[in-house]
């Protein structure tokens, strides 16, 4: 028994009475956990997991395979899975859930769900995306708001320039910023950046019902449409406003931009918050959370979550328990959300500790789920099946690489990836 978990049965003995204690008694497992966080936002957050897992009495063995969006990641978990040693848990999201619950390998976790009321304090939109057939496979952790714009003020203020509301504003905005001597969007050359910036200007553009039909739906008339030809008309003017050097930048060093007053904007989901606490700024002062232009009212949402993977070993079952059972303790899902900049996925949560940003988004999820405007971010593998994002990724990077590319051939190429 290592000294942790001593320490930990001799409490229990002292405090039977701690429910806690009961759960820790029962550790002892590893858990092996596969996940993409190791931005410095990112790296906090998980830290969190494994503390409260270590204090169940279990041993995290961490899998980091760095590379925002995940890609990567999802590469390393194929060969791991195939060549018959699956991770405990890995960081896999909407469709793609259901794509691996197919192949008969994911655990059901439905005992730890009937236990934690799941069905009762999870959205129901949410937790349909956690079932296969019925019965929990994932566990959520957050709701990350994809379509904000970060913007550094005192940028803004040398500038003389006014933060957007539209995709004109921007332009007038941003001519003004690199005038004054500064990056007006700071930006990483990667494909699922490019996507990401893709998707907030389509959705600004197109609104809400657009963008429901033809990202999700994938309705060919929707994907090629004046509307899309416009979205990357958009795209082409606000790529003329990155610097030279974004090729494959990674997200976090594009938000360190902003950070440090280099650049005046950043369009990244609310994981960019994750770093800008983590370098102690205090949002409304040091930087400004607003909708991406056009979207205000809209909410792209983009939930993370750990899908599990059977085990064999009674001490890996019982250690897969604590950690699903951890994700969802409102503790948890405290500590891990201010750091990592998204909102708790458990309903009733109490937000006194949350920042502006994150209020401002849980209005904005509630709001926007009444008003239809509550979307699926396509960009971060909620919306559609991974093969057909995979083909728009490259789409959209083909544009931003090909400046002969026009974009009514950019609006072909994305109905013909949602035909796949
Ligand atoms: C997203 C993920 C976020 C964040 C981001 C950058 O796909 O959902 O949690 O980590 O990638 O790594």
């Amino acid at each position: 028994m290592n000294l942790t978990r001593k320490l930990a049965v001799s409490a229990c003995v002292v405090a039977v009475a701690l429910s806690a204690c009961s759960r820790q008694e029962e550790g002892g497992g590893e858990v092996e956990v596969l996940h993409w966080w190791t931005s410095g936002g990112e790296a906090r957050s998980v830290a969190e997991l494994k503390k409260m897992l270590e204090e169940r009495g279990d041993s995290w063995k961490d899998f980091a395979v760095a590379g925002g969006g995940g890609e990567t990641a999802m590469t390393v978990l194929k060969s791991r899975v195939v060549s018959g040693n699956p991770p405990t848990a890995a960081q896999v999201k909407g469709p793609g859930i259901q794509e691996w619950a197919r192949e008969g390998v994911l655990a059901n976790l439905n005992s730890v769900a009937q236990a934690g009321d799941w069905d009762n304090l999870l959205p129901g939109v949410v937790s349909a995306v956690m079932k296969y057939e019925g019965n929990y496979v994932a566990v959520p952790v957050n709701v990350h708001r994809v379509n904000w714009m970060w913007a550094n003020p005192a940028v803004f203020e040398q500038a003389g320039a006014n933060i957007p509301t539209t995709w004109d504003e921007f332009k007038a905005a941003a001519d003004k910023i690199e005038a004054a001597g500064f990056i007006a969007v700071a930006h990483g050359g990667q494909p699922w950046q490019d996507s990401t910036l893709f998707e907030s200007i389509a959705l600004g553009i197109g609104g809400a019902s657009w963008y429901q039909k033809a990202f999700v739906e994938l309705d060919e008339a929707a994907l090629n449409s004046p509307t899309m030809v416009k979205a990357f008309d958009t795209l082409r003017m606000v790529q003329s406003y990155i610097d030279k050097d974004a090729a494959n930048r990674d997200w976090n060093l594009a938000t360190a931009m902003v950070i440090n007053g280099k650049a005046a904007m950043q369009f990244m989901g609310d994981w960019a918050k994750g770093e800008f606490t983590a370098a102690d700024k205090v949002p409304g002062t040091d930087y400004i959370c607003m909708p991406a232009p056009g979207t205000a009212g809209s909410f792209t949402f983009n939930i993370d979550s750990f899908i599990m993977f059977e085990q064999k070993d009674e001490s890996a079952i019982t250690a897969q328990a604590h950690l699903a059972e951890a994700i969802m303790d409102p503790a948890f899902q405290e500590v891990f959300n201010l750091n990592k900049g998204s909102i708790p996925v458990r309903l009733g949560m109490d937000l006194s500790k949350f920042d502006q940003c994150a209020k401002d988004s849980s209005a904005e999820f509630a709001s926007s789920s009444m008003n239809n405007k509550l979307v699926p971010s396509w960009a971060h593998e909620m919306a559609m099946p991974p093969a057909n994002k995979g083909a728009m990724f490259d789409v959209v990077t083909a544009f931003i690489n090909t400046p002969g590319m026009s974009s009514n051939d950019a609006a072909a190429g994305m109905a013909n990836a949602g035909k796949l």
